[in-house]
């Protein structure tokens, strides 16, 4: 299968932003402001980009790297490159079979994909689509019965990790959502749908594919006792009955017995709460500056949750990786691997699988490039040595 498209090849897209731009192209708004916008003022999203800008690099120059090893391992997993795709929920919404297309281009590239727990497609399907390693992510959306059927399906259908996020108390307000009428579109009444169903029709290509594909999804790996897949039309108010508590990581454990990852660590005291509890790795991540905005950015607080954990558990970041330059800063600073979201969701919107792919090789060959700039031959050698960091970071 041929995972390149034309339409995000080079000299076209040379960069995340190229790819973005080609979501925007492509999609309604309605559906690009999903991806592309944060919580309210949109600060924390503007802020973990920029945290990345504040961190400058230090080479060695007159180095020879002939060659680099990008490889890493995470939770006894080797994989080729230290990135992995975080969950991103209604990827049906960007393209056909979305979760799919994007689950196949992570594993073409041998990295990690993460299905959310909020996707279109059926988990067996998404995991039969990968070739490589797939993690689940878990909403206690539908409540406790239904979050244990997943957890079995995802067991039985090879997961290998469980992903809980732990930063949705609930909905974050998204204020470009509101504006461009995601309630109305999805609640399926004609009168409401009426004032804003023009940015649909202005994008015929992307309409009659998803039409073509079956139209709005339902959840279907929230399946409600007796009623069946989740409507998507109930998931906000799904989300809020459904808080996770540290309470809730005993039995989540005990029914997973694989290694669990939180996601959505913000101070070093929950990351030591994370250890507590017995994870296996967290991620320092505010959900992309979706949920709770003002909160600090990832970045920034990456040293501290480092520092206060040590070796008892793996550390990952998410929130604003662009470059592969991002992901070196990560290292530096004391992560193992990455997660991306927008990064592959603005391929996927562009060009389905061709997209996400070409999401995956940028990353790799500025991985590549910047390590050789940098003379450092492996990212295992990366260390706080290669980084200046703000000063007012220092001591926090
Ligand atoms: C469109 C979109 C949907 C998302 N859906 C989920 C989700 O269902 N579950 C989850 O844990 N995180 C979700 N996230 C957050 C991502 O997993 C990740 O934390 C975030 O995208 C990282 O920031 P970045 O987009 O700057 O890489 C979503 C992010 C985006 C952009």
């Amino acid at each position: 299968m041929r995972l390149m498209s034309r339409s995000v090849e080079p000299p076209r897209v040379l960069n995340i932003e190229d790819l973005r731009r080609a979501a925007k192209r492509r999609l309604p708004r309605v559906v690009f402001d999903y991806i592309d916008g944060g919580a309210e003022d949109e600060w924390t999203l503007r802020a973990n980009c920029r945290a990345f800008e504040a961190v400058t690099l230090r080479p060695r120059c007159a180095v020879a790297t002939p060659m680099c090893d990008l490889r890493t391992t995470v939770l006894g997993t080797s994989l080729p490159m230290p990135l992995i795709l975080a969950p991103v929920g209604s990827c049906r919404l960007m393209y056909p079979r979305g979760e799919e297309a994007a689950a196949r281009a992570a594993g073409a590239a041998g990295i990690i994909y993460t299905l959310s727990t909020l996707s279109g497609c059926r988990l067996e399907d998404v995991g039969a689509a990968s070739k490589g390693p797939v993690w689940y992510q878990l909403y206690l959306v539908g409540g406790r019965d239904c979050a244990l059927a997943a957890i079995e399906r995802a067991r039985n259908a090879e997961f290998s990790a469980l992903v809980v996020t732990i930063d949705t108390a609930v909905a974050g307000m998204r204020e470009r959502d509101i504006r461009n009428g995601a309630k109305e579109l999805l609640g399926g009444k004609l009168g409401a749908m009426l004032p804003f169903v023009n940015q649909l029709v202005t994008k015929p290509r992307w309409l009659a594919a998803f039409l073509a594909d079956g139209g709005l999804m339902k959840f279907e790996n929230v399946v409600i006792p007796g009623k069946g897949p989740m409507l998507y039309a109930d998931v906000t108010a799904a989300l809020e009955q459904s808080v996770v508590t540290w309470d809730d990581l005993t039995w989540i454990r005990e029914a997973w017995k694989g290694p669990v990852v939180i996601k959505g660590i913000h101070t070093g005291e929950d990351a030591r709460r994370a250890v507590d509890v017995g994870a296996s790795a967290l991620v320092v991540s505010n959900h992309g500056g979706r949920q709770l905005d003002r909160v600090a950015p990832t970045l920034q607080i990456l040293p501290e949750v480092a520092a206060s954990v040590g070796d008892r558990i793996e550390v990952m970041l998410d929130g604003g990786i662009r470059r592969g330059s991002d992901i070196v800063k990560a290292l530096c600073l004391g992560a193992r691997a990455v997660m991306a979201g927008r990064a592959y969701a603005y391929g996927l919107g562009a060009a389905g699988s061709a997209g996400v792919a070409r999401a995956i090789e940028i990353l790799r060959t500025d991985l590549v490039r910047t390590l050789k700039l940098l003379g450092c031959a492996s990212v295992a050698e990366l260390d706080h040595s290669f980084v200046d960091i703000p000063q007012d970071w220092i001591g926090k």
